[in-house]
């Protein structure tokens, strides 16, 4: 039988990646904090009764408009929503050749003080890279919990190494 792996080519590597990290959002430019108070208010609008964890996301489109979403829960757990996904699906089914330029996501609890930048989750990322890929343009992310640090990360490829997308098609 012929090995599928041939152990002699086997390396190591190390792929690295790269986020800047502001110490609160009053160290954001402008147009940053701007769209961040935009995911801040977009948790309003979040349905959580379950986890009680809600999450606001702000899409800037290269047309000014900023599209919001919020994470949508359901008795039927897994039926429910992230955030990001909300508004991201939003944003490219109401203007599906407006290219991202930027999306910001900040996310409270009512049992914790959620203090640390809260990342979006696998499936979001995924979600995310697909409108990356499509757009042929990297869009920045930014993220934060109820107060404390913001990360900004430059391009998706940042949060998801070794992903899959429509090459492998
Ligand atoms: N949630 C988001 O909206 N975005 C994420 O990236 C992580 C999790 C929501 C889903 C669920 O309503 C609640 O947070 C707890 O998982």
């Amino acid at each position: 039988m012929t090995a599928f792996f041939d152990y002699n080519l086997m390396r190591k590597i190390e792929i690295s990646t790269s986020a800047t990290i502001f110490d609160s959002l009053a160290e954001l430019s402008k147009d940053d904090q701007l769209l961040m108070q935009k995911a801040i208010e977009a948790k309003n609008t979040s349905y959580a009764p379950y986890s009680q964890f809600h999450v606001g996301a702000a899409v800037l489109l290269e047309n000014d408009v900023i599209v919001l979403g919020s994470n949508q829960e359901n008795a039927a757990y897994p039926s429910g929503m992230c955030a990001e996904r909300v508004a991201v699906w939003k944003a490219s089914s109401q203007y599906p050749n407006t290219s991202i330029l930027k999306i910001a996501i900040s996310a409270s609890s009512k049992h914790t003080k959620v203090d640390k930048p809260v990342g979006p989750c696998g499936a979001c990322r995924q979600t995310l890279l697909e409108y990356e890929v499509k757009q042929q343009q990297p869009f920045a992310l930014l993220f934060m919990g109820e107060t404390g640090a913001v990360v900004k990360t430059n391009s998706l490829v940042d949060l998801l190494p070794f992903s899959f997308d429509k090459s492998f098609l």
